[in-house]
């Protein structure tokens, strides 16, 4: 049976993907063919495609890391999935526990290998987690780049906890899983973005403060201002041009997780890390392991990935542009008759109410404005402590209401775990 598939022949942009057909692949013993239903599109697939990513690629590589389905066949050993089974695919086929190493970063999908965007693929059946049960095949088709990074950053390395205060830079695929799940944690979580409109949905996701980082050059300061010192992490999506800001975000002995380079620029100085002992740690996605960890958490708290809109397969090329930020006249339409196959992106356009909320906590308002305890009466608390509740960063934003006030407008005290898990 001949079946479709996307491929690039050349690296020049979107329109060198081509769509052909090829046979539906057998597997091998431990092989899984899955029916592909969903595809979800990442940064990096911009890059791939325009030869703007800086390693070494597949010829003629199959795009897209990022797709779930089903299995409709196995392979005589396979032993961990039977037909009907609903799957995604890992990013990095041979990363499935333990530390990164060469061996088991090599071979990422949709780049150095052939990835994902067909209408049937074969995995490894080590290579494949199981989706979440609540979650459609458009929602499990935005996990295992975008959110497995989020993860790895926010709760594995990040040491996520109740009442830490996290950064999310932008409102793109990585950030908007940091969000979520630092909320769900339980920490503050300040956002930053472009526009205005999507700082309300990010709160409306989550952030307890937004600030318009167009319109504010120097938000690093005003982060740091408002959680008396800077927060405890960055997860920094923006790289070299978003970097030095991060730095005066962060506070004394806090940590900035190195993930994007969405930002051109420069000038980051190293001596601000080390003077404030600031850990900086790069990461590359996560592993298998980190992968169905995640799950187990969004299926607990029945967190909702953010989907934008659905393309048809047939459609692919128009996804990327829209994804790209092109081509949004709405011409694509998501209900087609090969509905069921879609490509979806998570640019936040959504209609409000999509994503989980972290409802605010009750009584926090009244604790917020109770009469604050006498500095004598402090004395004696751990200093960090003292600097991060949100007595006193509520105290540095009405104290500096002028300057602070436009750019974190609506600051509210974070959510509690508790509400989040409810
Ligand atoms: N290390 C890894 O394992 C890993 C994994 C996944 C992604 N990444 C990298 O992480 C970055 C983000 O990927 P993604 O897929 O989440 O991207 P994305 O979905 O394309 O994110 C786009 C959003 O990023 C925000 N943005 C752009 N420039 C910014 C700036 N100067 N400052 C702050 N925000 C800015 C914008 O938000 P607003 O519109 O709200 O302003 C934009 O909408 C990329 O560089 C990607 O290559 C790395």
């Amino acid at each position: 049976m001949k079946t479709r598939y996307y491929h690039l022949p050349r690296l020049t942009g979107v329109d060198a993907l081509r769509l052909d057909e090829r046979e539906v692949p057998a597997p091998r013993p431990r092989e899984v063919l899955v029916r592909m239903r969903a595809w979800s599109l990442n940064y990096r697939d911009l890059m791939i495609a325009s030869d703007a990513y800086g390693r070494v690629l597949k010829p003629d590589v199959v795009p897209l890391s990022d797709g779930a389905g089903e299995v409709v066949d196995a392979g005589s050993e396979v032993t961990r999935w039977r037909e009907g089974d609903r799957v995604a695919g890992i990013f990095m086929p041979g990363w499935l526990s333990g530390p990164p190493a060469a061996r088991k970063t090599a071979g990422a999908l949709g780049g150095p290998a052939d990835g994902v965007l067909a209408e049937y693929v074969l995995f490894d059946e080590e290579a494949l987690v199981a989706a979440p049960a609540h979650l459609n095949f458009a929602e499990t088709a935005t996990l295992p780049c975008a959110a497995v990074t989020a993860w790895h950053a926010v709760a594995v390395t990040g040491g996520l906890a109740p009442g830490q205060s996290v950064l999310t830079l932008g409102s793109g695929g990585v950030s908007l899983f940091a969000l979520q799940f630092a909320a769900l944690g339980g920490a503050r979580v300040l956002a930053t973005s472009s526009d205005d409109a999507k700082l309300e949905r990010l709160r409306s996701l989550g952030a307890t403060d937004g600030v318009n980082y167009a319109r504010t050059p120097d938000w690093g300061r005003l982060v740091a201002e408002a959680t008396g010192g800077g927060v405890d992490h960055v997860v920094e999506v923006g790289g070299a041009g978003t970097l030095p800001q991060s730095l005066e975000a962060v506070r004394v002995g806090g940590r900035i997780s190195l993930i994007g380079v969405l930002a051109r620029g420069g000038g980051a100085d190293p001596s601000s890390v080390l003077l404030k002992g600031v850990t900086l740690q790069g990461m590359f996605v996560g592993s298998r392991e980190m992968f169905e960890q995640m799950n187990r958490a969004i299926e607990h708290h029945r967190l909702r990935p953010v989907v934008d809109r659905a393309f048809p397969f047939a459609e692919a090329p128009a996804a990327y542009w829209y994804f790209a930020g092109r081509g949004t006249s709405g011409r694509w339409s998501s209900r087609t008759s090969d509905d069921e196959r879609r490509l979806t992106g998570r640019l936040l356009t959504l209609p409000k109410g999509e994503g989980r909320r972290c409802p605010r906590q009750p009584g926090r308002r009244a604790e917020r404005d109770a009469p604050r305890p006498a500095s004598d009466e402090r004395k004696g608390t751990d200093p960090h402590e003292r600097r991060r509740s949100p007595g006193r960063a509520e105290g540095l934003l009405q104290r500096r209401r002028g300057r602070i006030r436009p750019a974190l407008r609506g600051a509210r005290s974070p959510a509690g775990i508790a509400d989040c898990r409810r």
